[in-house]
């Protein structure tokens, strides 16, 4: 089940990559496992058919990876404007609204995105959900100033139910830390909501940096099937 998940993601990362980036463009690079084979694929046609390409990194992660194939690296001081981003996902549900943020990336990669013409998202067969919540069971990622991370909680709790949690490190004691100093807080939802209200509402709690909802963002999604098809 492993190795097919893998091969999902690899199939569907070099699908996107094949149909979505041409020479002499600006490309978002995506945070997560699957955007490393979009990468792999990328390096490889830069080098195969000489592209000039030049990449925006979502993370620490996607920039160590750039750097690792010796790609172009840029950032939104020098190009704002990307022609394509492509990104993986915890949850793609059939509106093609995604849960993000699994890997605690959400806020540079919604920033990213959103600069791009083209939004594209990568997953294997186990993203694809008809209704949010069927697939990713951890809840929705959100990211907050640290000082904020209690009254916070309460208020999304207040306002929607469920449950939130602070995310805590695997290998750290206390909690995880994002590339961009802050915490992230994992909201287990209940009920199905209008996603874009839910996004909207905890936006403008004071504290909240951004939620790991992306609605009417995505322009498509790959997904790897189980038997190899894309
Ligand atoms: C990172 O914070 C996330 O938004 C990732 O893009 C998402 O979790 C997908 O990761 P995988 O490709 O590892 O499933």
């Amino acid at each position: 089940v492993v190795n097919m998940a893998e091969e999902a993601k690899k199939q569907a990362a070099y699908t996107a990559v094949d149909n979505h980036v041409q020479n002499n463009q600006v490309v978002g690079i995506g945070s997560g496992s699957t955007i490393v084979y979009a990468v792999d694929r990328l390096a490889e046609r830069v080098r195969q058919e000489k592209l000039n390409i030049i990449c925006v990194p979502t993370s620490f992660q996607a920039r160590q990876l750039i750097l690792k194939h010796g790609l172009m690296l840029s950032d939104l001081d020098r190009h704002p404007e990307l022609d394509v981003a492509i990104d993986g996902a915890d949850e793609v549900d059939a509106d093609l609204t995604l849960i993000k943020g699994g890997g605690g990336c959400l806020t540079q990669e919604k920033i990213v995105a959103g600069c791009a013409r083209h939004f594209v998202v990568i997953a294997d067969y186990r993203k694809d959900s008809k209704v949010m919540g069927e697939q990713w069971k951890k809840g929705v990622p959100i990211e907050v100033v640290p000082m904020a991370h209690v009254p916070v909680s309460r208020k999304i709790v207040q306002l929607f139910g469920g449950e939130v949690n602070l995310r805590m490190g695997v290998s750290k004691a206390g909690p995880v830390v994002t590339d961009n100093s802050n915490f992230i807080l994992d909201w287990k939802f209940e009920r199905v909501h209008s996603w874009k209200d839910v996004h909207q509402a905890i936006k403008m709690i004071p504290g909240v940096v951004e939620t790991g909802l992306f609605v009417g963002m995505a322009e498509r999604a790959y997904f790897g099937m189980e038997d190899g098809r894309v």
